[in-house]
């Protein structure tokens, strides 16, 4: 079987680096890729970007490649899924209608209301004035999203109101003509990323990201800072209810818009003071880092389980298996991301920090000749499993030492809730 995994992100080498170990898969693919991708032996970076659609539906055609893994959200949204479908192409990913559980946020909150899925409340608003009259009326903190695709720089959870009503002056003048405000919702949070065929639905392991970009989970937001599974906060009974009060409930509401939704269901799930699970967000594809400590401890062949979402037998697909013990992921990132930060610093110590006992997964990496170089905020992912969190936290941050760049940057308290 020949794979071709769409995207260049940590995210996209975890899931080559995955369907590699399947004995089923011969040869992956990667468009674009990234220095982790290329010096994967069996995997051939193309260089088409994630939505030039003719060139991806060409080059599985050329490569003879059955079966499509869409990463990112953007391609997903602006139709990947359908444009390949029309080729008769596998594709483990939803359609543009799907997508819109991501790419809108108005429309998932609609979707979700009318199921009666828990959520924080709130109300979508075209005019900015009126959103700042219903801010004032709720008051603060309270929390306030662009209604599109942000790269994660679409949500200001606001202290005050005053910072709430700057939050929507600054969305509308990027460029936003529709918002989200909604309540501040406490707890603790966590992910679930669960595949389905449009019918059943299985979670994956639970994971926890860490969000913020200073330690003690201070500071600005960025794409995730380090995460690990299975997260404790996530009980077998949270996780119960999670299945048939979410996430079974979130497809048949799909089913009945008349959406097929086959890919990764990501729940960004508040839990409350209370213990009740409510959904934050929903994300239409594998979570970026979650990705990088989850697929490390699946041990069912992943090509298995996305083919038997994609021909829609997930209900007959024996139970996950996964291997005992826990997995680290500590994300090493650029001076100043989630800023401004310069790229094409040489990076070194990768096989010293593998040979000490982790998996380094590329983000932001390019090679040049046989030079690596840094190639983005988020540079690479460092994972390490252990038979419990302690084991892997000592082992990730032994190993992430024998990495170099300049300028590298990470967070030196990631699990500190599990420790
Ligand atoms: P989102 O992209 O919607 O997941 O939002 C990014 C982050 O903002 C989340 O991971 C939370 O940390 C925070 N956030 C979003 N919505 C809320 C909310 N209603 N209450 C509290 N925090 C929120
Ligand atoms: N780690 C957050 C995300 O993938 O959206």
């Amino acid at each position: 079987m020949k794979v071709l995994v769409v995207g260049n992100g940590g995210r996209e080498h975890a899931l080559v680096w995955k369907l590699l170990q399947s004995p089923q898969v011969e040869q992956c693919f990667c468009t674009p890729g990234n220095g982790g991708t290329a010096l994967l032996e069996k995997c051939e970076n193309l260089p088409y970007s994630v939505d030039d659609f003719a060139k991806i539906a060409e080059s599985v055609q050329k490569h003879k490649i059955d079966l499509v893994v869409v990463g990112p959200e953007v391609p997903l949204a602006k139709g990947i899924t359908d444009y390949l479908q029309r080729y008769n192409v596998k594709v483990f990913g939803p359609t543009q209608d799907g997508a819109q559980i991501e790419s809108s946020k108005s429309w998932a909150k609609k979707l979700m209301a009318s199921a009666g899925i828990a959520i924080a409340e709130g109300k979508t608003f075209k005019d900015p004035d009126a959103a700042k009259t219903y801010i004032a009326k709720q008051g603060a903190p309270i929390v306030v999203k662009a209604d599109k695709l942000a790269a994660g720089k679409g949500v200001i959870v606001a202290q005050t109101v005053e910072e709430a009503q700057a939050a929507v002056d600054e969305l509308i003048e990027t460029g936003f003509s529709s918002l989200v405000v909604e309540e501040f919702l406490e707890g603790e949070e966590v992910s679930i990323l669960a595949v389905t065929d449009g019918k059943t639905v299985r979670p994956l392991l639970p994971a926890q990201d860490h969000k913020r970009i200073g330690e003690g989970d201070t500071g600005p937001n960025t794409g995730g800072m380090g995460v690990y599974a299975p997260a404790p906060i996530a009980t077998p009974e949270l996780l119960e209810r999670v299945q048939t009060e979410i996430l079974e409930a979130t497809v048949s509401a799909l089913r009945q818009q008349g959406i097929h939704y086959c890919g990764v269901l990501y729940a960004g799930l508040m839990v409350t003071p209370e213990g009740d699970p409510k959904v934050l967000e929903y994300n239409c594809r594998f979570g970026d880092p979650e990705t990088q400590a989850v697929l490390p401890l699946l041990e069912t062949p992943l090509d298995e389980l996305l083919m038997a979402c994609i021909e829609g037998r997930l209900a007959e697909f024996p139970p996950l298996q996964w291997y005992d013990g826990s997995a680290v992921c500590v994300v090493a990132a650029s001076e100043g991301y989630p800023g401004i930060y310069e790229k094409g610093k040489v990076i070194t110590g990768i096989t010293e920090a593998e040979n000490l006992g982790s998996t380094v997964f590329q983000a932001g990496t390019k090679l040049n000749g046989d030079k690596l170089l840094t190639d983005g905020g988020r540079v690479l992912g460092v994972t390490s499993t252990g038979k419990d969190f302690q084991t892997a936290i000592e082992k990730v941050y032994g190993c992430i030492e024998a990495i170099d760049f300049p300028g590298i940057y990470y967070r030196r308290d990631i699990g500190h809730r599990v420790r």
